[in-house]
């Protein structure tokens, strides 16, 4: 399977999302030149990749920290974030290092929330592990932790550097996770604002055109 890059907009820039398989062995390639150490931040589930990816950024000459956080929603706390602090002072995360966010949205979340507060800002890559991370959480910027009041409460428009999308790690996911996720997809797909909605709203419209109109109006949606 080829690599699909999905090139993101954003208000400060932008960013690739890459979809494929065996993604994980090229992430070194991935990483900022000026990014010298790195601390990836991931659920417990995913020990094995993420030392992997520690021992492969370390090969590339850069210091590597692999940081466990608890699974799920449990680690979307301001505790477990100032744990994360302490990690990226003792690592003496700066400026130009990164942070990488490694497993599910939980994961995703609150690896981009410390990203966003480190330093009032640090590159933050997105590795997300799930169907729902890889679709929705870890994409678009996102990042925040929970409060005993509710869910989200706290937390920063932080958009990744990139987001790598490996499937390969899907296989370690059971059916209820890939169906929930999947699920996701298709609430998403039938939302009216989304991209899928938009799409066949103009190929209806194009359709009730005359043949000349619609030649003008694929013209200047091409230049627009
Ligand atoms: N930022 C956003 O825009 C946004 C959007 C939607 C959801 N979210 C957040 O995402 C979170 C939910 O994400 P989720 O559904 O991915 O749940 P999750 O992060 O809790 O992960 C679900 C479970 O899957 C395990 N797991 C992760 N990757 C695995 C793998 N490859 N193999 C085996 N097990 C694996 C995790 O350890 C966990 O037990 C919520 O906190 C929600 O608020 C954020």
């Amino acid at each position: 399977m080829s690599t699909t890059v999905i090139p993101v907009t954003t208000p400060t820039g932008g960013y690739d999302v890459h979809v494929g398989r065996g993604l994980l062995a090229d992430l070194p390639a991935l990483l900022p030149e000026r990014a010298r150490r790195v601390v990836i931040i991931h659920q417990p589930s995913l020990r094995e990749v993420a030392e992997q990816i520690r021992e492969s950024i370390a090969d590339t000459g850069r210091k590597a920290f692999a940081a466990e956080i608890p699974d799920g929603e449990e680690a979307k706390t301001a505790q477990v974030a100032g744990f994360l602090w302490g990690v990226c002072g003792q690592a003496e995360i700066g400026r130009n290092d990164l942070v990488i966010g490694l497993g599910g949205g939980a994961a995703t979340d609150l690896a981009g929330f410390v990203a966003a507060s480190w330093l009032r800002g640090v590159d933050v890559l997105q590795v997300p592990t799930t169907v729902a991370a890889m679709v929705d959480a870890a994409v678009g910027g996102k990042t925040g932790i929970n409060t005993s009041e509710g869910k989200n409460l706290v937390g920063a428009f932080h958009p990744p550097i990139a987001v790598i999308a490996d499937l390969d790690v899907l296989a370690g996911l059971g059916a209820n996770d890939v169906a929930a996720g999947m699920a996701e997809v298709v609430r998403e797909a039938s939302s009216p604002t989304s991209v899928f909605s938009r799409s066949s709203r103009r190929t209806r419209a194009q359709r009730s055109m005359s043949p000349a109109t619609r030649s003008v109006s694929s013209s200047n949606a091409r230049s627009g």
